[in-house]
């Protein structure tokens, strides 16, 4: 059989998608990532073929052997983006070409084979084509698209793997935290790193997640929703939280954020943010900042904000720093205001209620 390598996807429909009545009670409270579309895309790769067979088919368990180098070795990389309803009923993501890029950069750093740009955008206008009924159009609810790969050779020798595959499923989401937008605590976890300079924390691995479980379960334990992650070097410097980038903001408006040094993952989100202070005006830093200047600041009125951000979590106001043996900030304080206006002109352009002035916006349906 000759391999598909066109662009052009076959399609094949369930034979069992879920019944109107079935599917509106799953988008009344879908929480996160706890149900799945109909359908799938799935493309395979191998080194003589490259990419090939590209498809959009029922959504449905994958059939490994267990010797795929997946199991042992952990290659795989992932992405999260988001498909939003506008109020006119149509389908649009945001900024799917940085989604496309930074998946390229994953592939590179864990010997992964790079998917072409126009076939990763393909990937997503196919899925949500074929599923766009799932796109919620309730406020702040929407299909969460995740992209990944993983490596499927049957091989036990350490070394890039010749035979991967990618894939993409659809969730339709609504807030990442259970108490939507509140303000949450995040954990300071002072026994572990997330990421080590050199290491994988740029790239969105599986492995970068894994890593930061036990210390979440230290947060949830310390009734914290996320963990923070200093440098792995000095234990010194803010990285990121387990899953999303962190800001803080001065009470002059600056906003100051950890620049990205390898370890870092440069979300989608982060930049954007960057972005919309800067059109109002507002001074942005990239750079090192130390725990002891957020916890200092804090206590003196400096340091006034602070917000989490990715793709699934939005911005999320962080109310308070916990660690061992201290609670800096006000775990009752209210959320932010210009962590507030921000999350609102952000998801503005993302719904369509505000023009989309930098062009992030790409319609799908
Ligand atoms: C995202 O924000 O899309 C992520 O991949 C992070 C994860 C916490 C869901």
């Amino acid at each position: 059989m000759t391999a598909n390598t066109s662009l052009v996807f076959k399609a094949t429909r369930s034979s069992h998608p879920r019944s109107v009545a079935e599917r509106e009670e799953i988008l009344a409270n879908p929480g996160f990532g706890k149900y799945f579309t109909d359908h799938m895309v799935s493309i395979d790769w191998t080194v003589e073929d490259g990419w090939y067979d590209p498809q959009v088919k029922p959504y449905g368990p994958l059939t490994l052997d267990p010797a795929a180098s997946v199991l042992h070795y952990a290659q795989e990389i992932f992405e999260g983006m988001k498909a939003y309803r506008h109020a006119d009923g149509s389908v649009w993501t945001f900024r799917p070409e940085v989604n496309a890029a930074r998946m390229q950069r994953s592939a590179y750093r864990l010997a992964l084979p790079e998917l072409p740009t126009d076939l990763f955008l393909e990937s997503i206008k196919q899925i949500v084509a074929m599923d766009h009924a799932w796109v919620p159009s309730a406020p702040d609810m929407s299909m969460y698209l995740r992209p990944f790969m993983i490596a499927n050779e049957n091989f036990l020798g350490v070394r890039a793997a010749q035979k991967a595959a990618y894939f993409v499923i659809a969730s339709p989401v609504g807030p990442y935290f259970a108490k939507g937008v509140a303000p949450v605590s995040i954990w300071l976890v002072e026994d572990y790193s997330r990421a080590a300079h050199g290491g994988t924390g740029a790239a969105k691995c599986g492995g970068n997640y894994s890593a930061s479980l036990l210390p979440q379960k230290e947060a949830y334990e310390n009734g914290c929703s996320q963990v923070l992650f200093l440098d792995s070097q000095e234990g010194k410097y803010l990285e990121e939280l387990g899953g999303m980038n962190v800001f803080l903001v001065k009470k002059d408006g600056t906003l100051v954020t950890p620049d990205l040094t390898g370890s870092i993952l440069e979300g989608v989100t982060r930049a954007s943010i960057i972005q919309l202070a800067k059109d109002r005006g507002h001074k942005v830093e990239e750079r090192k900042i130390s725990i002891d200047e957020w916890r200092q600041g804090m206590a003196s009125g400096d340091y006034v904000e602070a917000f989490a951000c990715g793709t699934a979590a939005v911005v999320a106001p962080i109310a308070a720093l916990k660690g061992r043996g201290f609670v800096a900030g006000d775990e009752s304080a209210p959320a932010g205001q210009l962590t507030m206006s921000l999350r609102q002109e952000l998801t503005d352009i993302q719904y369509g209620r505000q023009p989309d002035r930098h062009g992030w916006l790409k319609r799908l349906v």
